[in-house]
């Protein structure tokens, strides 16, 4: 039978890219977006063409909404016998260090990036029987760096949130997460703003997107596997080179 997985943040990025790998594999994909409904539509089109055999389908909500939140596995579980898995990938990402920080970013970083995904998980374990939970947070979680101040404090929450969902849902709903680095450049800067940012880790250079992939593979497949966290970063996590 033919698996669902719910993708946040699916029109672009990394979270298109999941979507176009996990359909190659056979899953049928709720594309969540927020704001970019062209390319939400394309990526739809994208892959019903190439895959006709599976079902694509687009859901609209505003994270920043608790009450959209709230409708979209609904939404999803009417559209798809099932969620077999949900990928928290949606977020945002702002630079700020704490003395910086006014309580709007603090909110819309802690809302997108860990209160939705925290309903998600509920809302799923509420209804789902056997699914799977993949969430995105980021090598920056194992350190105190204070630049994006309340990005990484939502990512620590997130993956706080990872390990409590394994062991409350254990053994029917598994849930992991993937720490990607320097991945993708952000959408107004370039490939050697990231080069830059990668000399310093161990491995010397950006991952792209194949080691998010490949993670994601590894949890797929991996059936005993649950509360863990796979780095998806070079070996930023362990410190820089110089
Ligand atoms: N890029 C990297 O190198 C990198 C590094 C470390 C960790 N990560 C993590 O990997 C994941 C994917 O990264 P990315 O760079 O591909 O993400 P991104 O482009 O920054 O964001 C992905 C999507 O999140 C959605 N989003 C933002 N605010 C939203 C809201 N209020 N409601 C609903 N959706 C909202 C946007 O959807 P719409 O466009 O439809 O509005 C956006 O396309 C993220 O969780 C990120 O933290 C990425």
């Amino acid at each position: 039978m033919q698996k669902t997985a719910l993708i946040t943040g699916a029109s672009k990025r990394i979270g298109k890219v999941i979507a176009q790998h996990l359909a190659s594999r056979g899953w049928n994909i709720a594309i969540h977006y927020n704001s970019s409904s062209a390319e939400a539509e394309q990526l739809q089109n994208e892959l019903k063409q190439r895959f006709p055999q599976n079902q694509f389908a687009i859901f609209q909500a505003n994270l920043m909404n608790e009450a959209e939140v709230q409708q979209l596995i609904p939404a999803v579980l009417k559209r798809f016998k099932s969620v077999d898995l949900l990928v928290n990938n949606a977020s945002v990402f702002e630079p700020s260090s704490l003395k910086e920080t006014s309580l709007e970013l603090l909110q819309q970083q802690m809302t997108v990036n860990f209160q939705s995904p925290f309903l998600l998980c509920r809302d799923l374990a509420n209804v789902c029987d056997k699914s799977l939970i993949i969430n995105f947070v980021d090598t920056r979680i194992t350190n105190n760096r204070s630049n994006y101040a309340a990005y990484s404090i939502s990512k620590k929450a997130l993956w706080e949130l990872t390990k409590m969902a394994a062991l409350e849902f254990a053994p029917n709903i598994r849930v992991n997460a993937i720490a990607p680095g320097v991945s993708l450049p952000p959408e107004d800067k370039d490939e050697t703003y990231l080069w830059n940012l990668a000399k310093d880790i161990p491995m010397q250079k950006p991952g792209g997107l194949e080691p998010i992939l490949r993670s994601l593979d590894f949890i797929l497949v991996n059936d005993h596997l649950t509360g863990q966290l796979l780095f998806a970063d070079g070996g930023e996590n362990l410190g820089k080179k110089s």
